[in-house]
């Protein structure tokens, strides 16, 4: 059985996630009134994404005998200034949770739960790849943001992007 400090942890990520989802499909509709459909659709995939990983804890929680517990979800910001500040913002979040996988690492490893731990170590490297990801973005937004067409050209270039769930992971 886990300890209870661990599963209220992971009911607090349960949350952390819906929370990205949240704010990721708030992003999307910013996007979608700005007319940036490619934008739009990279930020749903993301909103996705964090499903999988809500569920992907939910599914462990509930595997290893804790009870899942959903708690309100705070509403996200609805307006960015510019298309750069939403992704900036996206970098800014991202490295939050990455704060929050290490705070549930250390717990992990105060307790001596080595299955959570191992468990945990997806997620670890998840968030390496989400802020290179983002951070990539950024930088083509900063070095296309004086080009006319630049815009244009990263729009045409995100909406490429399609959702693949985690292995094992039914939404
Ligand atoms: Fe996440
Ligand atoms: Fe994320």
């Amino acid at each position: 059985m886990m300890d209870e400090k661990m599963i209220k942890a992971i009911n607090g990520q349960i949350n952390a996630e819906l929370y990205s989802s949240y704010l990721y499909l708030s992003m999307s509709a910013y996007f979608d009134s700005i007319n940036l459909k490619g934008c739009s659709s990279w930020m749903r995939v993301q909103a996705m994404e964090e499903q999988a990983h809500t569920k992907k804890f939910y599914d462990f929680l509930t595997a290893r005998g804790g009870r899942v517990i959903l708690s309100d979800i705070k509403a996200p910001p609805s307006d960015w200034d510019t298309p750069l500040a939403v992704f900036e913002h996206v970098l800014e979040h991202e490295q939050m949770v990455t704060g929050l996988i290490n705070g549930l690492m250390d717990l992990s490893l105060e307790l001596r739960d080595h299955a959570t731990n191992s468990f945990l170590r997806w997620y670890v490297d998840e968030q390496v790849e989400e802020e290179e990801t983002v951070d990539g973005i950024l930088q083509n937004f900063r070095l296309n943001a004086d080009n006319p067409g630049g815009l244009f050209m990263i729009d045409k270039e995100l909406v490429q992007r399609v959702f693949v769930p985690p292995t094992g992971v039914t939404l």
